[in-house]
């Protein structure tokens, strides 16, 4: 990334701090008083000896003293505010950057999401972040702050003897030039080291997801080799920076040491001349000396500054990911619950071939459809199309008789329930996890559904009752119970249209048994497509769509399907011969 693409990335950083922008400025007053304390010093020391040896003037007994006081006075005053304030806004930025970014992450399409690593998106979320806030922050207070104090300490050396300040200021195309390698260098390895921070979050995180599957296989050693991948190519990203940065004090400074060797022999020459005061020559000297030291921070910031560039560039990245939009604009209150499929074909990504083939099928208000088939038939990617996870590539999925493209997309994902193949829950209580997105429900809907979905028996041995705190992914509870807690949630929602993806899979024979008795009677006057494995689960569905490699190749009711003898009557009859 060269230099020129630094800048709009910096730009639009910068817009996260505009509105707070009168704050900032206040910053920068500190900054300025900071830096006018900077020559003042030199200053101070000029006069000092102006009044001990050239004039000996007996005032600058109390006056320096006094001076060296009030001036380190004001100079911790504006350090203070030179620091607290431009942080404030840092931490304001860091904090618009994350709701932003979070909610970026909650919009974006399902097939983007389906691509990346989870670790990845949660390391732009702490970590990219947080790097900006230091190049929002650290760098823009010492860029401000260390180039006043330059001008400042300039200024006074042009004012003391302009001549030899000129002879000074000549250095500078040296110093610059190599700020710009040291910060190419910086910029490069700190992409290097987010990367690796990402890794080893992803890694982490599948880690400890994974750790009964890592225990039944003796995986830690191979867990922590892999680990130890991403541990040891983060630790050699950070080196190579801490290096760059360690190179470039150090050559700076001997740069520093070559001009300043010059710049002494030339005005020793000159006070050997008479052309200067002794007090001159002391005072340009102190404010000589001053100036490698602004310097040498304003050098440093290379660092922060190319390190929240670089994880600047990762987050708008991202941000710049178009979301899913909010689809059409016609809108929905409560759908009678018609779904058609009509030539419908479906692939994924371009490299594998379709996934679904020219489906068609009707579905009436209220009916129950079952969807049948192998395991990779395409069952959960059909039902997805309906609340639009993804969209058809050819062919039409309408609900009512409207293309669901058409619909606002958050009317259309209201008349969906689904229970998915794989239970989420949340960190939260077992009434909020059911009642997720619906604090207007009641405490006894809440409970109509827990106990439809045969949640109360288990609820009612926990100790908290519905207060019980499950922990994420619920691994407090039994597979069976997230099962019914799910349903119980998909209930809640009380839509339209109910999706039953392997919904009971988990639950033991009379549990299920139980809870399709009470499914059946939620079924009423709702459309319900029904995707089981264990058929016997959709015997009674009006209808069942068998489907296999992503085509319909049967459709009827059980007897009639069994009759016929094709694929629905091959696996109905390994299930009950087996
Ligand atoms: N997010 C995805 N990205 C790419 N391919 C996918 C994705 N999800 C599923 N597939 C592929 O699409 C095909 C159909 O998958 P799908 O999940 O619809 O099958 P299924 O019938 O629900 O299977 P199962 O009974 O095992 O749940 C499979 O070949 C699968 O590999
Ligand atoms: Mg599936």
């Amino acid at each position: 990334m060269k230099a020129a693409s630094a800048w709009p990335i910096y730009r639009r950083l910068l817009r996260y701090a505009r509105p707070y922008i009168g704050v900032f400025l206040i910053g920068v007053l500190g900054m300025l008083l900071f830096s006018a304390t900077q020559s003042a010093l030199a200053y101070l020391v000029k006069r000092f000896f102006n009044g001990a040896f050239v004039v000996r003037d007996p005032k600058i007994l109390w006056e320096i003293p006094l001076g060296v006081v009030v001036l380190f006075a004001l100079r911790g005053i504006g350090d203070y505010v030179a620091n607290y304030y431009p942080s404030w806004v840092g931490r304001q930025v860091v904090k618009g950057l994350r709701r932003d970014v979070f909610s970026h992450y909650l919009r974006l399409p399902t097939a983007y999401l389906d691509r990346q690593q989870s670790g990845h998106l949660l390391s732009k979320l702490t970590n990219n972040i947080e790097l900006v806030a230091g190049a929002a922050t650290t760098a823009a207070i010492a860029l401000i702050g260390d180039s006043l104090t330059l001008i400042g300490l300039l200024a006074y050396l042009f004012y003391l003897n302009w001549r030899l300040a000129l002879f000074c200021v000549a250095a500078a195309p040296v110093i610059g030039w190599l700020m710009q390698i040291a910060n190419r260098s910086f910029r490069r390895y700190s992409t290097r080291i987010q990367n690796s921070m990402g890794d080893i979050t992803r890694v982490a995180k599948e880690a400890i997801d994974a750790h009964r599957l890592i225990k039944i296989f003796n995986a830690e050693d191979h867990q922590t080799e892999r680990f130890e991948r991403v541990n040891e190519l983060n630790r050699a990203s950070n080196m190579k920076l801490i290096r760059a940065k360690a190179i470039s004090n150090p050559v700076v400074q001997v740069i520093a040491a070559i001009a300043l060797a010059s710049v002494l022999y030339v005005s020793i020459r000159q006070v050997f001349l008479h052309d200067m005061r002794v007090d001159e020559f002391i005072g340009f000297l102190t404010a000589l000396m001053l100036i490698p030291e602004s310097l040498r921070s304003l050098v440093n910031v290379g660092g922060p500054l190319q390190q929240g560039v670089a994880a600047g560039q990762s987050v708008f990245e991202l941000l710049d990911q178009p979301t899913e939009g909010t689809g059409g604009t016609r809108p929905i209150s409560r759908a009678r619950g018609e779904i058609e499929f009509r030539n419908v074909s479906f692939t994924y990504g371009s490299e594998k071939g379709p996934v679904l083939h020219d489906v068609s099928f009707h579905v009436r208000p209220g009916e129950t459809v079952a969807i049948v088939g192998r395991s990779g038939s395409g069952k959960t990617t059909l039902v997805g199309l309906v609340p639009r996870f993804y969209d058809v590539q050819q062919g039409q999925v309408l609900l009512d008789g409207v293309d669901v493209r058409e619909y606002r997309l958050h009317d259309l994902r209201a008349q969906v329930s689904l229970v998915s193949q794989d239970v989420v829950l949340f960190n939260d209580t077992i009434r909020n996890n059911i009642a997720f997105n619906a604090i207007e429900k009641t405490d006894a809907e809440v409970e109509a559904a827990a106990r439809a979905a045969n949640v109360m028996e288990f609820v009612a041995l926990q100790p908290h009752g519905f207060d019980t705190l499950l922990n994420d992914r619920g691994q407090n509870i039994s597979g069976g119970q997230r099962q019914r807690i799910s349903i119980a949630r998909a209930l809640l929602k009380d839509s339209p249209v109910l999706i039953l993806d392997e919904a009971t899979a988990a639950l033991d024979n009379e549990s299920e048994r139980r809870v399709q008795q009470e499914l059946s009677l939620l079924m009423e006057g709702r459309t319900t497509l029904v995707i089981a494995h264990r058929l016997s689960t959709v015997e009674g569905a009006d209808r069942i769509i068998v489907l296999d490699e992503g085509r319909i190749v049967e459709t009827g009711n059980h007897r009639g399907l069994l009759a016929r003898g094709g694929l629905y009557a091959a696996l109905h009859g390994m299930q009950f011969n087996a």
